[in-house]
């Protein structure tokens, strides 16, 4: 019973990043409308935050709409936008108490000005926050962000022969956060969807088929207690052959 709250007694990930997906397959499948399993997730996504400062976790990425989700119904995308502002007004104030820095990845410039500005106000407010830094990427996509940081490289007129991977980090919109440990996808899809293509070349990866409303607390101990038994080779030897 006193489990619950003393998660994984191996290695905690000091970066998880989550592909939040499956919400319309959860709505639909209660019959509600897809924005009903929209509101669902994010109330999820409150409660995973708090999870993620409890378990010690120090970096949170949330994939929360990619460069190809514009390609929804306008009804989805504009009930997206909303529940976005609508999280900044009801949720900043707590999330700030909490030690949560909030951060943006993604390009804010094709949102509504008002939301644009919201987001920028809820960055500064929490900026010096240590407890949890929350990446948000909204409108995010990982080839948008690598043409991105090839063009800053060339506009800062950078050498050929001074590129390399360190260099190229810093140019991503995640610079000086260190790589996601463990990436989880939510609802059972196998594939990545242009999410940290750059930074997840190490990553970990968990997918489970339970629908993101219903991720909770107990199935994020599941996939930290699966990473704390995975042997990261990076290309090398197991440590245990090593040995
Ligand atoms: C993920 O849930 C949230 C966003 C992409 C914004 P989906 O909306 O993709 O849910 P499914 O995959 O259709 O069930
Ligand atoms: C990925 O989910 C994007 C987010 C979770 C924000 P999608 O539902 O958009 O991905 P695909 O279309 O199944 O690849
Ligand atoms: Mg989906």
């Amino acid at each position: 019973m006193a489990k619950k709250n003393t998660v994984s007694r191996g290695r905690i990930p000091t970066h998880v990043a989550i592909i939040m997906d499956g919400n319309g397959r959860w709505a639909i499948s209660r019959g509600l409308p897809r924005l009903a399993g929209h509101r669902a997730g994010t109330e999820n996504l409150r409660r995973i935050i708090t999870a993620c400062t409890e378990f010690g976790v120090k970096y949170l990425t949330i994939y929360a709409f990619s460069t190809e989700n514009w390609g929804r119904p306008r009804e989805e995308v504009e009930g997206l936008m909303h529940i976005l502002e609508d999280v900044i007004d009801k949720e900043l104030a707590e999330l700030n108490k909490e030690g949560v820095q909030l951060r943006h990845i993604g390009h804010l410039e094709r949102l509504d000005p008002k939301l644009q500005e919201k987001v920028l106000e809820a960055i500064e407010l929490t900026k010096n926050n240590k407890r949890l830094i929350l990446n948000v990427a909204f409108n995010y996509g990982g080839r948008d962000e690598i043409v991105c940081a090839i063009q800053r490289i060339l506009k800062d007129g950078i050498l050929p022969e001074d590129v390399n991977a360190d260099l190229v980090s810093q140019y991503m919109f995640t610079a000086g956060v260190p790589d996601p440990d463990l990436i989880i996808r939510t609802s059972g899809e196998l594939r990545v969807s242009n999410f940290l293509i750059w930074q997840g070349a190490y990553s970990e990866w968990y997918v489970t088929s339970v629908y993101w409303p219903d991720f909770d607390k107990e199935e994020l101990q599941k996939a930290l207690d699966t990473f704390s038994q995975r042997d990261r080779r990076y290309g090398g030897l197991s440590r245990t052959i090593k040995d």
